[in-house]
């Protein structure tokens, strides 16, 4: 079983003040007691280069909320990946459910920008998840299958990717799927890894779950077979909870 990961989606907030002040403290934290998981903090593209400076020396890594996917060109708005690994990130989100219904994303184009990802040596966390009218319908597993053989990057890259399961009824609502729905789902991706990229690799890749995790309900929700570990948004901005969350892993 991989090391589970917790990371901290922030979202569009935090200016440098607050975002600095955030990563300071989570820095001294795990500077002075090691946490039993890795811990990945995501601030808004203009706080990457702060929040690095203050995560500097500590065990906690950098990532990024978005990437394009072209290396470089004529993008006026865009960031690259290289940026992203310019400027110290280990790892990147695409495809969050908020970046597919705001800015109309298809699989095809996370499946780019997960390789675009890779090939700049970051790990890529593809982020996949159902509508509720999705899930009432009885589709979740099958739109979950189809985004996951649309956005999974082909050919290798610097390592294995993340999945992030984020049922999209559960994110910032304050409902969390069930620990069984979570199950079938994580459980469903890793048949499908374990299809397209062979059983050691399918294997070795994190499946996290991502929607309304928070102090009082990780312990639960990573206990999960095949949950390893947790895409956090609300709760990734207040030091004592996201800690709480990576000290909940078991
Ligand atoms: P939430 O967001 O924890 O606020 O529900 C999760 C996410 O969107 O990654």
């Amino acid at each position: 079983m991989p090391r589970k990961l917790i990371a901290g989606n922030w979202k569009m907030n935090g200016l440098r003040g607050t975002g600095g002040e955030l990563a300071r403290d989570l820095a001294a934290r795990a500077r002075s007691a090691a946490p039993g998981c890795d811990l990945l903090v995501c601030p808004p593209a203009p706080l990457l280069i702060p929040v690095g400076e203050a995560l500097a020396g500590s065990p906690v890594q950098l990532g990024a909320q978005d990437c394009h996917a072209e290396p470089s060109g004529a993008h006026t708005g865009d960031i690259a990946a290289p940026m992203l690994a310019d400027a110290g990130c280990s790892h990147v989100i695409v495809g969050h459910s908020e970046r597919r219904s705001d800015h109309g994303e298809s699989d095809a184009e996370v499946r780019a920008k997960a390789a675009a990802a890779a090939a700049a040596g970051l790990v890529p966390i593809v982020c996949v998840g159902e509508t509720e009218a999705e899930r009432t319908a009885g589709r979740a597993l099958a739109v979950i299958e189809s985004q996951v053989r649309g956005s999974l990057p082909q050919g290798s890259g610097a390592g294995p990717p993340v999945v992030a399961y984020e049922p999209v009824w559960a994110i910032g609502t304050g409902k969390t799927a069930t620990a069984g729905d979570i199950a079938e789902a994580h459980g469903h991706i890793r048949d499908l890894l374990r299809e397209i990229l062979g059983r050691a690799a399918g294997d070795s890749v994190r499946i996290l779950y991502g929607g309304s995790v928070k102090p009082d309900n990780a312990a639960e929700i990573l206990a999960v077979d095949d949950v390893d570990g947790a895409l956090v948004g609300g709760a990734s901005l207040k030091a004592d909870d996201f800690w709480a969350i990576g000290a909940s892993c078991p």
